[in-house]
């Protein structure tokens, strides 16, 4: 049982990425150049600019993690990448990377899925007991995922409009905060002394699916009518109002979906998880059900690389590899 080594890269947002993983587990090194103050004076990500700020960047942060890491490229085993969903253009650069990588030095490539990254971000901490469930939180995504076994993924619901972090960030933007506002919000909504108690949108009974884009307009419409009344808005009830009703909707259906599918362990996942307010509750919830919860430490909840290599040495272990014909897929079902 030699150790190997897996030098993964991710590339499907604003975020290069690229990290060395020993084991499937051990995190060596987990570099990430993140492009937020480029994009911030555009109020969201530019797909354009991601895509050249990638390709500036990527044999820097290749180097700096094989440096960290204290390996060599001799010492490599296998290449993984992510394949999709994200910007085709940014994923782009990360899969023509990562192919040569793997041309020159005659490695496997492994093409992997960004939510599977995600989830898998969770064995990186802890062991996964199967059924697990996985409530995924992002800028991008929101889904509740039902592991079945390792790697058998079956998505039980997703959002129908906007994602939890995306919704966050249009909440924010309109108290004033900068992109991405999601970190804003939480702390206003903690600190807050009132609530403004917004409508849950909780979909046909039987559903995990989510919608939070009337939410988000609730806000905005409360916003002006204060205004209107010659009033200035309170925000911090405001805050607190809108991140009572997603939490109250996404813990319920994550904990409802678990109870259905007999799951033996509650994941959380995803940007959004750095969520002080949703990890609480989620907590507290999984105790009293008595299910055991993981959440990833904040940098790993984040779009990084080293949850990109978790989620490739289940392929690495089955000895599933890509060709290196790996297309980017922008749009890519789990
Ligand atoms: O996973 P991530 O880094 O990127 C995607 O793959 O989308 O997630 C970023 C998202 C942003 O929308 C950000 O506002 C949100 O996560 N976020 C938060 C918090 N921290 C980050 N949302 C609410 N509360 C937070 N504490
Ligand atoms: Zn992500």
């Amino acid at each position: 049982d030699k150790p190997y080594y897996i030098l993964a890269l991710e590339t499907s947002c604003d975020e290069t990425s690229v990290a060395v993983v020993r084991g499937g587990r051990e995190v060596l090194s987990n570099v990430v150049s993140s492009q937020i103050d480029t994009h911030r004076q555009f109020g969201g990500v530019v797909p354009e600019i991601a895509s050249r700020k990638h390709v500036e960047v990527m044999t820097i942060i290749v180097e700096e993690a094989l440096s960290q890491a204290g390996v060599s490229l001799t010492d490599i085993d296998a290449i993984a990448v992510t394949q999709g969903p994200g910007l085709v253009g940014a994923l782009l650069v990360g899969v023509v990377a990562a192919k040569s990588l793997a041309m020159a030095l005659e490695l496997p490539l492994i093409g992997t899925h960004h939510i599977a990254g995600h989830i898998y971000a969770n064995a990186l901490v802890g062991d996964i007991e199967y059924p697990a469930l996985a409530l995924v939180v992002s800028g991008g995504h929101t889904e509740i995922v039902l592991l079945e076994s390792e790697g058998k993924f079956r998505i039980l619901g997703r959002t129908r409009d906007d994602a939890v972090g995306e919704a966050y960030d249009k909440v924010a933007r309109a108290l004033q905060f900068p992109y991405p506002g999601g970190p804003y919000v939480d702390k206003l909504a903690q600190s807050a002394e009132d609530e403004i108690v917004l409508p849950r949108s909780w979909l046909e009974p039987d559903s995990y699916d989510f919608s939070f884009s009337g939410l988000k307009s609730a806000v905005l419409a409360e916003i002006n009518r204060s205004r209107m009344k010659g009033e200035s808005p309170d925000f911090s009830a405001l805050a607190r109002g809108f991140q009572q009703s997603v939490i109250d909707v996404v813990t319920t259906k994550a904990m409802r979906a678990a109870a259905a599918f007999s799951a033996r362990q509650v994941l959380l996942c995803g940007g959004v998880a750095a969520n002080r307010g949703l990890r609480e509750r989620l907590a507290a919830l999984c105790e009293e059900a008595s299910l055991p919860l993981l959440i990833p430490p904040h940098k790993l909840c984040t779009d990084n690389a080293a949850m990109i290599a978790a989620a490739a040495d289940l392929k690495w272990r089955r000895g599933e590899f890509s060709s290196l014909d790996l297309k980017a897929e922008p749009v890519f079902s789990l």
